[in-house]
């Protein structure tokens, strides 16, 4: 009797051991088959961000009207091609894709200006692939003008990226004086939490926009202008040009972070009451004070964050002054509107939610009726 209740209770805990087997079994199948999941879906994200949307080039199409009733712009309004952020580097399957999207999506168009708001290079063996580019276009009726961009002057070392701006962060911090960088890393190596607390400040530093990689050299800038120069192309750095028989004018100014802006110099010979268009690779002139003569400011820079994740927005957007909400498209400051264009390329090659585009911009007077601030539903797409 012993004996049968003994084996009763050896089978049982044999079928018990057998079942919660299986349950474990079960488990790691399942974990197995969720990180399968997972693995397969980042997969299929990384092939979307790095094969198949930066050779998705959009076009876009908006109207601006401007907001201050200034003569001399022509009542049919002005149709403005504005390109940006090529970052060609000679890289010939990916660019000549490019190019022939760019062929395909102005072909036929009535091209009033062509702008290009900077960045055409990445190196300077993209420099055949940028002329290829502009001679895809139909030619403007009035002229095609640009600005350079930090990556016309010189070219960084990605690679050593996250180093550099650990360095830039622990200058800024040692700069900062309390708690300087100096202080907190070598805490960091004593004491945990003063290291973690800085890593937390490095995060942080990161996420506003402060991943930069090192110059690694310069860009043969003189090579790129005259070279375009010669295909019809003018350059505004520092300098203002009115814009055929027409009252607009034309002002750009060099890049913010490589050249030698001089906004005042720029605007010295426009009048106050003419329509102004100001070119600046770089959004971020929007917070200087004269700024704000211009009716209408293109820019470039951002890449629209590049990456834009759901609850974050554009991740690396590269500006102090605007939010992340207006890191692309149209904004206003006052009555200045922005128009901030995503790029055609890239310098990391993803995109991921910020597609490049090419983008027709129709400029229109104000409407007359509507005084200084009529424009209502200025920047929709049409
Ligand atoms: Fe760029």
């Amino acid at each position: 009797m012993a004996a049968d209740t003994k084996r009763t209770g050896d089978t049982r805990k044999g079928l018990e051991s057998r079942s919660a087997g299986r349950d474990g079994g079960q488990r790691l199948t399942a974990l197995w088959a969720g990180l399968g999941v997972v693995a397969g879906l980042g997969a299929a994200l990384g092939g979307y961000a790095l094969l198949y949307e930066p050779f998705d080039v959009r076009t876009e199409r908006l109207a601006v009207r401007l907001l201050r009733d200034k003569a001399g712009l022509p009542r049919e309004g002005l149709n403005i091609l504005h390109l940006s952020d090529t970052h060609f580097r000679g890289a010939e399957r990916r660019e000549h894709a490019k190019i022939a999207q760019v062929r395909r999506a102005t072909a036929g168009e009535k091209i009033d200006v062509l702008i290009h708001t900077g960045d055409f290079l990445h190196k300077d063996s993209g420099l055949d692939n940028v002329l290829a580019l502009i001679d895809s276009i139909p030619k403007p009726r009035l002229g095609a003008f640009a600005v350079s961009g930090n990556h016309d002057h010189v070219f960084y070392n990605l690679r050593r990226a996250p180093l550099y701006s650990w360095r830039l962060f622990h200058a800024r911090e040692s700069e900062n004086g309390a708690g300087s960088g100096a202080r907190s890393t070598s805490e960091s190596a004593e004491n945990g939490i003063a290291g973690l607390r800085a890593l937390l400040r490095f995060g942080r530093f990161l996420f506003q926009n402060r991943f930069d990689g090192e110059p690694a050299g310069v860009n043969d800038i003189g090579r790129l202008r005259r070279q375009l120069e010669e295909r019809g192309m003018q350059f505004l750095d520092n300098r203002s040009v009115r814009l055929g028989e027409t009252g607009v004018y034309l002002v750009g100014i060099e890049d913010l972070m490589e050249g030698r802006p001089d906004l005042d110099r720029s605007l010295e010979r426009v009048p106050d009451e003419a329509p102004t268009i100001l070119l600046s690779h770089n959004p971020d002139i929007i917070e200087a004070a004269a700024a704000g003569r211009a009716d209408l400011i293109l820019a470039g820079h951002t890449h629209g964050g590049q990456i834009v994740l759901p609850l974050i927005g554009p991740t690396y957007t590269q500006t102090k002054q605007l939010s992340r909400s207006e890191a692309s498209g149209y904004s206003r400051r006052g009555r200045t509107q922005v128009y901030v264009h995503r790029g055609l390329g890239e310098s990391v090659p993803v995109r991921f939610g910020a597609p490049p585009h090419v983008t027709f911009i129709r400029l229109l007077p104000a409407r007359p009726q509507s005084g200084a601030d009529g424009a209502g539903r200025n920047g929709d797409r049409k």
